[in-house]
C-alpha cells in the first residue's frame, strides 16, 4: 500500500518500464478510467523508445458509442495511451462497440489477443462494485469477451465522463474474467475511499461471483497497488505476507 495516487502511478510506472527494458513485456494490457491516467502520464515521460512498440488491448469499449465521441474508450485510449506513448495505431486494440454483430466483434477480439501471443501484463481498475473489466457482480470467472449489461452502478459511477447519466451506455463489449486473467501479470490500481470496500471484498471476503475481483486471488502473478483511502477498509492483521512484496 503507499500513501497517495501518485505513488502508485509511479510504482507501477516503474514496474512497467523496467519489464520493458528488460524484455519482459511486449504485450500491454490496459484498463481506461480514472485509475491508472497517472500511470501513462508517467509513462509518457518516460520517453522509452522500447515503449513504442508496445502492442497494446484495452479491456473494453461502450456498446453504441462513436469513436469520436470523446468518452468512447477508443477515445481515451488515442488521447491517454496511443499518442502520448507514440504507440503504432495498428498494434492498439480496443472492442468495437459499433460492431453491427457484437457477439462477433467478441470473438474477433479474443482471436486478435490469441494472435499477438497474449498479455504479458495487464493493469486494471476496479469498479465499486467489484466489477473488472466491465464484468459486473454474477459474472461467471470463466467469461470470455463478449457483451454485458452495465450495472446502475457502473453507469452511475461512470456518468462524470458524460454529460448526463442518460448519455450513459448501458451496453458494453468487456474481456471476460476468464480472458483478464490469462494475462502473466496482473497489477489492480485502486485509488480513492470509495472502492475501499470493493478491494475488501476482493482481498479479504470470499472468491465468488458477488465480487469479480475476488477471482483475482486465483491468479499466480497479481498485485494490488492501493492508495491509503481504498485500503483503508482492510483488516490489517489479516494482510497476505506478500503485500509487502512492492
Ligand atoms: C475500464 C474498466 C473498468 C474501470 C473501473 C474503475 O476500462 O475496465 O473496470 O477500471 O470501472 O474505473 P475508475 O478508475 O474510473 O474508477
Amino acid at each position: 500500500m503507499s500513501r497517495t495516487s501518485a505513488d502508485t502511478a509511479k510504482l507501477v510506472s516503474d514496474r512497467i518500464l523496467d519489464q520493458v527494458n528488460g524484455g519482459a513485456i511486449s504485450v500491454l494490457g490496459v484498463a481506461t478510467g480514472s485509475s491508472p491516467s497517472a500511470v501513462y502520464l508517467e509513462l509518457a515521460a518516460a520517453e522509452s523508445k522500447l515503449i513504442r512498440h508496445l502492442e497494446v488491448f484495452a479491456l473494453d469499449e461502450y456498446v453504441g458509442l462513436n469513436h469520436w465521441n470523446e468518452a468512447s474508450y477508443h477515445a481515451v485510449v488515442e488521447e491517454q495511451i496511443s499518442k502520448p506513448l507514440r504507440l503504432d495505431p495498428a498494434k492498439v486494440h480496443v472492442p468495437d462497440g459499433m460492431a453491427v454483430d457484437l457477439d462477433k466483434a467478441a470473438g474477433d477480439y479474443e482471436s486478435q489477443l490469441n494472435h499477438a501471443g497474449g498479455v504479458d501484463f495487464q493493469i486494471l481498475g476496479i469498479g465499486s462494485n467489484g466489477h473488472i473489466a466491465f464484468n459486473e457482480p454474477g459474472s461467471a470467472f470463466h467469461s470470455r469477451t463478449r457483451a454485458v449489461d452495465l450495472s446502475e452502478t457502473t453507469r452511475k459511477d461512470n456518468a462524470r465522463f458524460f454529460k448526463t447519466l442518460n448519455d450513459v451506455p448501458s451496453q458494453a463489449i468487456t474481456q471476460g474474467i476468464g480472458t483478464v486473467m490469462d494475462a502473466a501479470t496482473i497489477v489492480l490500481i485502486a485509488i480513492g475511499e470509495e472502492k475501499a470496500k470493493a478491494v475488501a471484498r476482493a482481498l479479504q471476503g470470499p472468491i465468488n461471483t458477488d465480487s469479480p475481483a475476488s477471482a483475482l486471488r486465483n491468479h499466480p502473478d497479481v498485485t494490488f497497488v492501493l492508495d491509503r483511502a481504498s485500503g483503508s477498509a482492510l483488516n490489517r492483521k489479516q494482510m497476505p505476507l506478500a503485500s509487502q512484496k512492492w
